[in-house]
């Protein structure tokens, strides 16, 4: 059996990881200052937000869930905050399925907790559920709060919304978060309650101590929870209209900070560290358009991309390099784009880049062909790969005597996964790696249907100390990545405006930087 501490309301927050500091530089506060510090501000505005249209498009997705678990307490914390070190937090970001179930993005709202309460009917019969948002409203300025505590008082971070604010925007009722134990304990013997477990991991603890006291059974918690999460993940599959609308936004937003970064190459080179340097300018425009960077961001020069997972971004780039980029920025609704551009550092490619390059241009050309309804998901890859096995094959790569269908074949084959290791394809949203809970037969097995959004992104990629390519291939990376949303007629390529072919992609560089 788990042991946690018991479940208590708790006066600042109840999930936030705690901050460890001393008082070594605290100042004298006296009590003359504590009370003149409170008085003298202006009324707050009275006026409360108006319902916001993510709201709008979060109720009906509530509605499903509602369906899917009658009679049952359904629990989504959108997590606490996370010290970075200290006293320092780093910044908030809500649980994806939190995002998704209430309209809340950007920072919004630490340690609030989303519950649907089960109603039931004169008959005790489940009759769907009232949604709740348990959170930490603002204090008044004459609490203590209010300039006592650093970490929530508005007088040091700023005001949060009232009950009445979140009720006007989100269309649900609001809680204060200190009255959140009693109401998710309360009946617990009796009702059941799942609740998405990774949020918060403390948490998590309380409840599930709370609900083997309350008579559920221990070992079976963690899959009525994980039955829970799993539908969460699957709900975010396909996109509605205002869903495919954010992922456009994020999209023609991620243009303008790949067109920034296209016009600083000469200074990324010039300057040294140019990884850095990109890294940098792209993630200005992503705060600047959006709520920042979707995932951190891979600027990576020369052999450093073939490190598929390059984040450290701490190379020089040369003039003859090519440097990949792949950066998508996120909206304030969490919605990220996940686009990948293989840029020459000069503007122009050289022959054997050039030849990698469409190599996996005709590849993505091909993913991007099989991207429609009645295809399965793994058609995609199925059709992108079978192209990079042809070029492998006809450059003399593999193995003497393996042929395309060699290698293509799943049990005996796969050596081409020596060039291109990755899948050419994963859905996207709110999370870069979207839907990462349903299962294979719900994602790589299901047929493509309207509204899905996926990345269609083959690469090929030659490290330097690889002795079995050819020498002038030696150190070139190259990927190409789109976001697409399925139609009934085949998909639309919401990036198609950033240029994709060699040539466009040389145009392009030349068209930004004469600006
Ligand atoms: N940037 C992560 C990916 O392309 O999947
Ligand atoms: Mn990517
Ligand atoms: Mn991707």
């Amino acid at each position: 059996m788990r042991t946690a501490p018991p479940l208590a309301p708790c006066d600042h927050g109840r999930v936030s990881e705690e901050q460890k500091k001393a008082d070594n530089r605290a100042r004298v506060t006296t009590d003359e200052f504590r009370t003149f510090v409170k008085q003298g501000w202006a009324p707050r505005p009275d006026t409360r937000p108006d319902l916001s249209e993510s709201a709008r498009y979060a109720a009906p997705r509530r509605d499903v869930v509602s369906a899917q678990y009658p009679g049952e307490r359904l629990i989504v914390p959108a997590g606490g905050l996370k010290v970075r070190s200290n006293d320092t937090d780093y910044v908030f970001r809500p649980h994806s399925a939190f995002a998704h179930l209430t309209g809340l993005g950007a920072d919004r709202e630490p340690d609030a907790v989303l519950v649907l309460e089960p109603i039931f009917d004169e008959n005790g019969e489940p009759a769907g559920h009232e949604s709740v948002l348990f959170f930490k409203p603002l204090a008044d300025r004459e609490s203590d709060e209010f300039f006592d505590d650093a970490r929530y008082g508005e007088f040091w971070v700023g005001a949060r919304p009232t009950l009445e604010d979140i009720e006007a925007e989100l269309g649900l009722s609001a809680r204060d978060i200190g009255e959140f134990a009693d109401a998710a304990v309360k009946d617990a013997g009796r009702t059941t309650i799942r609740m998405v477990r990774d949020a918060d991991r403390a948490l998590t603890a309380q409840l599930d101590q709370a609900r083997v006291e309350n008579g559920q059974a221990d070992d079976g918690l963690a899959d009525q929870d994980d039955d829970l999460a799993h539908t969460l993940s699957h709900l975010r599959m396909i996109k509605d209209e205002w869903e495919i609308q954010q992922m456009r936004d994020a999209v023609d937003a991620t243009k303008v900070g790949f067109e920034a970064v296209i016009a600083d190459l000469p200074r990324a080179v010039e300057e040294g560290r140019g990884e850095r340097w990109v890294e940098g300018v792209f993630g200005l425009h992503a705060r600047h358009q959006g709520n920042g960077v979707g995932y951190d961001s891979i600027c990576a020069a020369g052999d450093h991309a073939n490190t598929l997972h390059w984040i450290k971004n701490t190379g020089d780039i040369e003039d003859g390099d090519l440097i990949l980029l792949d950066a998508g920025v996120e909206l304030d609704s969490l919605f990220t784009a996940d686009i990948t551009r293989t840029l020459p550092a000069s503007g122009r490619f050289t022959d054997a880049q050039r030849e990698i390059y469409d190599a996996v241009y005709k590849a993505q050309q091909a993913g991007l062909a099989a991207v429609r309804p009645g295809n399965k998901f793994s058609d995609v890859h199925a059709a992108a790969i079978r192209v990079i096995a042809e070029h492998l094959h006809a450059w003399g790569l593999l193995p003497d005597g393996v042929s395309v269908e060699d290698t293509l074949d799943k049990e005996h084959g796969q050596y081409h996964r020596r060039w291109m290791v990755h899948g050419t394809s994963h859905h996207l949203g709110i999370d870069v790696h979207d839907c990462a809970l349903a299962t294979r037969d719900e994602y790589m097995d299901a047929e493509l249907e309207p509204g899905m959004v996926l990345t269609v992104e083959p690469g090929l990629y030659f490290k330097a100390d690889d002795l079995l390519a050819p020498e002038r291939f030696r150190g070139i990376g190259v990927r190409i990545e789109d976001d697409v949303v399925v139609t009934e007629e085949g998909h639309e390529n919401l990036s198609e405006h950033l240029p994709r072919s060699a040539d466009e992609v040389e145009a392009w560089i030349a068209e930004v930087q004469s600006r």
